[in-house]
């Protein structure tokens, strides 16, 4: 059976009130749809740890700073809504943009820090995108529990600094990144490349498992970028937006791996923004 489809915060209210009245766990997983793989594993995780799952689909316009990005993101509602059948989710919440920001919305949540580099550089107010309707998924769900794909780890390093500096009782959990065989972390943009530039996706992951490689051997972390970069150029990817190793609490830029760290990538190929990140 497909899950009920609820759309407005009083219908999520009633749904949710008796669950909370009764103690139970209640867990949120967030999406903006084109649900594949590595969304599904979050549902998983969240039917394992809770009680109640509410998983919830809004292709949230305040976290794209560009129009056409936003046009072109991939919507097809019945379709996600068949892919979690077989997970029994409690409630799949699909608010009208209208239910999200009326238009006497006036109210942002803003994290300063971990979103001055990366994503915070190359997309100005994603991140306030994010952690704003974030706040209000987490406060609409009555959610105990929420869950976050290590995909995007610096979204989940900023959503764990919200909840933490705003006392919000969410018990933020991190999953681990979903592949596709031929190692291309699953997104759901990856719909958007053509077959040609399907092919040549993966070497973004290549590229960066051999310079964790290197690393790992003690090679020169700089020398080992420019080699990466000349052959992604190769490959077909067009701009490398950052590539580099940062600390995973505090997201420092770091030239190796002297504490607990990741390579972060972004690059641009044939049109589309793809990005990745694995332990150092
Ligand atoms: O990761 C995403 O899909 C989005 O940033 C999220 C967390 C659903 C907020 O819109």
């Amino acid at each position: 059976m497909t899950p009920p489809v609820l759309r407005t915060r009083a219908d999520l209210r009633a749904a949710t009130r008796p669950w909370q009245r009764a103690g139970e766990r209640i867990g949120v997983v967030p999406t903006m749809g084109a649900l594949h793989d590595g969304h599904l594993s979050l549902v998983g995780a969240a039917k394992a740890t809770c009680d109640r799952v509410v998983a919830t689909i809004f292709v949230n316009p305040k976290q794209f700073n560009n129009a056409s990005d936003l046009e072109k993101y991939p919507r097809d509602e019945a379709t996600d809504a068949g892919r979690l059948e077989r997970f029994a989710v409690d409630v799949l919440y699909v608010p009208h943009p209208e239910e999200m920001y009326p238009d006497s919305f006036a109210t942002g949540v803003s994290v300063a820090g971990l979103t001055d580099v990366m994503e915070g550089t190359h997309r100005p107010g994603h991140f306030d995108g994010v952690t704003t309707v974030v706040t209000k998924l987490f406060l609409q769900t009555s959610a105990t529990d929420a869950f976050f794909g290590e995909k995007d780890f610096q979204q989940l390093q900023v959503v764990r600094r919200m909840a933490a500096d705003l006392d919000i009782p969410v018990t933020v959990h991190g999953c681990p990144t979903i592949r596709e065989i031929d190692g291309l972390a699953m997104s759901s943009r990856n719909l958007l490349l053509s077959d040609r530039a399907r092919t040549a996706a993966p070497r973004l992951h290549e590229e960066m498992e051999s310079i964790a490689e290197g690393v790992s051997q003690g090679a020169d972390f700089s020398t080992l970028r420019a080699r990466a970069v000349t052959r992604l150029q190769a490959a077909g990817f067009t701009q490398i937006d950052y590539l580099e190793i940062r600390a995973n609490d505090d997201l420092a830029l770091l030239d190796r791996p002297t504490r607990p760290a990741r390579l972060f990538a972004a690059a641009w190929l044939a049109g589309v923004r793809l990005i990745d990140n694995i332990a150092v």
